[in-house]
């Protein structure tokens, strides 16, 4: 969830800085990229020198560097910051927060910035119950800024109560956790089956297709970076996702079936994308078939058509999105394959298209609703494609 993100980390004057330093530490492991703000107390309790270090960003503790004369420009901090959190806050940055007071470098970054902001107080039990914080919490609440709430225990002035500093593992679990709340696919449920079946011919053959599986891979790691919680039923394939999802390895369409079964009912969104076979051997042979005569025939069945049989049995508030391979007349069989199929989605895939196809980085899709409305989209990376397949259901959902 942090990976890559910007994170401005303000620390103000309280004992409790010294957990900034693991908080940077752990940010920096998830790999956020990490500028720290000292407020001039804040620099009593901890060095710039330590945090410049574990952030491996020069630390700003005012808005001119005397020794340098390096300027550092508050709106550009704030613009840059995918997220800003102060910890610790203060009493007295909070109540500066509360009021817009921003006569140091941190008040005015989070005055410039447009990010979300996470406020983990820290201070004695008194001042933390004092109706003045109180009405300041209420308030930078109210502005839309969110409060890791401190912690009780004991605290720097020996005194028992609330007011101490969240731990910094608790304050990175926060964040991860708030951070994926609100990703667009948050709470969905998503199954994407990907890659080719394999129909045994015997122990050494089978029948196979050209797919690589990349598509339903880049698809899967999309919808598991907007918050998904996916599933990915993959045939043999080489791809490997990226992104934390539960992955389910299958050979043969009897077994991608069985699978895609036994999650559909709990699932909310399916994609189909594998490139399932059509046919298999109507018998497999346990043993290896020997080159006895000059020509050989294979009885070929059909397999079940897993996105049909998943048609029938979805439920209004399913979503189901399959994809039609064409060569032909390619938009009336796609639109037939979604009424058929009882889809909300096909993609159509046409190998007429150049940049479409098995095996390339690229795809080029047309997606038609169950209006059959149709919208044409470039050649893409899949990568890119995949995004645009997410932004097609997310118009399902919201
Ligand atoms: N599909 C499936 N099970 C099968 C065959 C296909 O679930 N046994 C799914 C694919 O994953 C894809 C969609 O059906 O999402 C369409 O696949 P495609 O091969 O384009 O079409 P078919 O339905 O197999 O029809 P045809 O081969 O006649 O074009």
């Amino acid at each position: 969830m942090l990976k890559n993100k910007n994170i401005i980390l303000g620390v103000c004057g309280s004992i409790a800085a010294y957990k900034s330093a693991i908080l940077v530490r752990l940010l920096v492991k998830a790999g956020a990229n990490v500028k720290v703000i000292l407020t001039p107390d804040g620099a009593n309790f901890i060095t710039p020198l330590t945090l410049a270090t574990l952030s491996k960003n020069p630390v700003y503790t005012q808005y001119f560097e005397e020794e340098t004369g390096v300027w550092s420009n508050h709106v550009e901090l704030g613009l840059w910051a995918d997220l800003i959190i102060i910890a610790p806050t203060s009493a007295n940055t909070l109540a500066k927060l509360a009021t817009g007071i921003c006569d140091n470098l941190l008040t005015a970054v989070y005055l410039s910035a447009k990010c979300p902001v996470y406020v983990a107080p820290a201070m004695d039990l008194d001042m933390w119950k004092h109706e003045t914080t109180r009405g300041n919490i209420s308030k930078i609440k109210s502005f839309g800024n969110t409060i890791i709430a401190p912690q009780s225990g004991e605290l720097a002035s020996g005194l028992y109560g609330e007011g101490r500093l969240a731990e910094p593992e608790e304050i990175v679990a926060f964040l991860e956790s708030s951070i994926k709340k609100g990703l667009p696919f948050y709470g969905q449920k998503v199954m994407v089956t990907a890659g080719p079946t394999y129909e045994a011919i015997d122990p050494v053959r089978f029948i196979g297709n050209h797919s690589s599986g990349k598509m339903g891979f880049a698809i899967a790691d999309e919808l598991s970076r907007l918050g998904a919680d996916v599933t990915l039923i993959a045939g043999p394939t080489a791809q490997k996702a990226t992104e934390p999802l539960k992955r389910i390895d299958v050979v043969s369409a009897k077994d991608m079936f069985e699978a895609c079964i036994s999650v559909f009912q709990e699932t909310d969104i399916t994609i189909m994308s594998a490139a399932v076979a059509d046919y298999k051997p109507k018998t497999v042979s346990t043993q290896k078939i020997k080159k006895n005569n000059s020509e050989f025939n294979l009885e070929l069945e059909k397999t079940t058509d897993i996105l049909a049989s998943l048609g029938m049995v979805k439920t209004q508030n399913q979503i189901l999105v399959g994809f039609a391979l064409e060569t032909n007349d390619e938009e009336n069989y796609a639109k037939a394959k979604l009424v058929k199929k009882n889809l909300d989605l096909v993609i159509l895939n046409s190998l007429n298209d150049k940049g479409a196809g098995f095996k390339s980085d690229t795809n080029k899709i047309t997606i038609f609703n169950k209006a059959l409305q149709k919208t044409a989209f470039d050649v893409k990376s899949k990568a890119d494609v995949a995004k645009d397949i997410c932004n097609e259901i997310l118009k399902l959902i919201k």
